[in-house]
């Protein structure tokens, strides 16, 4: 089954950010990439194949408005996975906050969602995400333990739907390491986003980011860690969060970019009397999975698709 969580994804990974004996340049992050359309998503998982890598496929509220459907996307996640049993992929329901339809994300099949309380007090935050924990943790059509869950200790500046974060306030709010093995301890989560200086969407200058903090956090949790906020984040600074044991990187703003210059780009080169969708929109789907294998590169988990499925049984 190549529709599997995202505990179960990032296994492999987190067991190599864990293990101090192995070769840093052996580490590798999963790439988690948000969609908003079913060729979208198709290009992601293609992109997947190409370099025999695993793949995080991400929901936005936004796209999900857009969608109209949590079912819709459940059951085009277990078409895609039926079409590509060789890619190990997961469904992720991105920044969620509203428990109900989070649980609801749960019932339809996602394989993890993200409950994002990360705005609110401390112990709001661990009781939503707590629950959020239990109910997925029993309650997914796949079977015990069908659907994981990742949750956010401190804020990302930045547009994400939903969330609209100042940089002031972020600036403030990095990860406290002091409260990471609390948070996890007593959420029972299986990942968590941490806020280390990334921001979503474009960045007006190269982020800063806190690696002094990431060491830290790293040593203060065996769960597995999530950056987000990958659109423009510099090269050498995604393979430093890699060796220092980050297990999941979230890009979404630039992957929308890429696939909308190809649109773009198809749209000029057509003649006015092309009116054929899949001419303007498969280039769109190529692009998304050219870019997909080369970020796979670059977050090293190309070719791990066996090690990840392997980890499983
Ligand atoms: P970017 O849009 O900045 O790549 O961030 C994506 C993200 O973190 C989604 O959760």
């Amino acid at each position: 089954m190549p529709l599997i969580t995202m505990k179960q994804i990032m296994a492999d990974s987190l067991k190599k950010a864990l293990d101090p004996s192995v070769d840093t340049k052996e580490r590798y992050a999963v790439g988690a990439f948000n969609f908003s359309t079913i060729p979208e998503m198709v290009g992601i998982v293609e992109g997947a194949r190409e370099v025999k890598s695993p793949v995080i496929l991400m929901l936005s509220l936004g796209a999900l408005k857009y969608i109209g459907s949590l079912e819709l996307v459940a059951y085009t996640a277990r078409g895609i996975a039926r079409q590509y049993p060789e890619v190990p992929f997961c469904l992720h329901l991105d920044h969620a906050t509203d428990l109900e339809m989070i649980k609801q994300a749960v019932v339809a099949g996602f394989t993890n969602v993200m409950i994002d309380a990360s705005q609110e007090p401390y112990e709001d935050n661990v009781r939503k995400s707590k629950e959020i924990a239990d109910f997925a943790h029993k309650h997914s059509p796949l079977g015990l333990n069908g659907c994981s869950v990742e949750a956010e200790l401190g804020m990302l500046a930045g547009h994400e739907d939903n969330i609209h974060v100042s940089e002031e306030d972020a600036g403030k709010a990095y990860t406290d390491p002091e409260l990471v093995a609390d948070f996890v301890e007593k959420t029972g989560i299986d990942a968590l986003a941490v806020a280390i200086g990334t921001a979503h969407g474009f960045y007006k200058a190269a982020p800063k980011i806190r690696f002094d903090l990431l060491e830290e956090i790293r040593r203060k949790t065996d769960t597995a860690l999530v950056l987000h906020g990958g659109t423009g984040v510099p090269e050498d600074d995604f393979r430093k969060c890699v060796a220092m044991g980050m297990s999941k990187i979230n890009v979404g703003t630039g992957l929308k970019k890429v696939y909308t210059d190809a649109v773009r780009e198809a749209i000029k080169s057509l003649p006015e009397s092309e009116y054929d969708p899949r001419k303007i929109v498969g280039p769109g789907r190529k692009a998304i999975a050219a870019e997909i294998a080369s970020k796979s590169e670059l977050f090293n988990c190309a070719g791990k698709a066996e090690a990840v499925l392997k980890s499983m049984y």
